[in-house]
């Protein structure tokens, strides 16, 4: 009767065990995630492509367009409007529990670009800021 009850309070204790690993896990992937939030990929390629297609590049010290484009400047305190970032995109990185980031102001001024609108805009869905021209 005692080793009946041994054999079970050692199981119970090793089911909490994996049961503390499991939260631990958990835990740490969803610090990670809302760590690194991360862009919405198709808005990714989509600025990627109407870049290329306007023959401009991010100035990769302030934010990027090689790694994620919500990075550095896109998501700090720096102003929108601040004449320094262009072109320059503002990203909010609060959906999916601070873990995804979507494309919500896209400026690009007086950098001579040609003169269309890429269809890939319109994959911007969050967009509702857009200084062009
Ligand atoms: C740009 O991306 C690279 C590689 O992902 C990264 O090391 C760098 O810190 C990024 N720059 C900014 C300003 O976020
Ligand atoms: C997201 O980040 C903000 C600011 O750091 C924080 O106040 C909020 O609680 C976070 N939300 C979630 C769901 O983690």
């Amino acid at each position: 009767m005692s080793g009946t009850y041994a054999s079970s309070s050692s199981s119970s204790s090793s089911a909490l065990v994996v049961f503390f690993l499991y939260v631990a896990a958990f835990c740490c992937i969803f610090g990670i995630a809302e760590a690194q939030a991360t862009t919405d990929p198709s808005e990714v390629r989509a600025l990627n492509s109407i870049f290329a297609q306007w023959k401009i590049t991010a100035n990769q010290r302030q934010w990027n367009t090689t790694g994620d484009p919500c990075s550095g400047a896109a998501t700090d305190s720096t102003d929108f409007n601040n004449n320094d970032y262009n072109p320059f995109i503002k990203c909010d990185c609060s959906f999916d529990a601070n873990s995804t980031c979507h494309i919500t102001q896209l400026k690009v001024y007086a950098l001579d670009v040609v003169g269309v609108i890429p269809d890939e805009l319109w994959t911007l869905t969050f967009l509702f800021n857009l200084y062009a021209f």
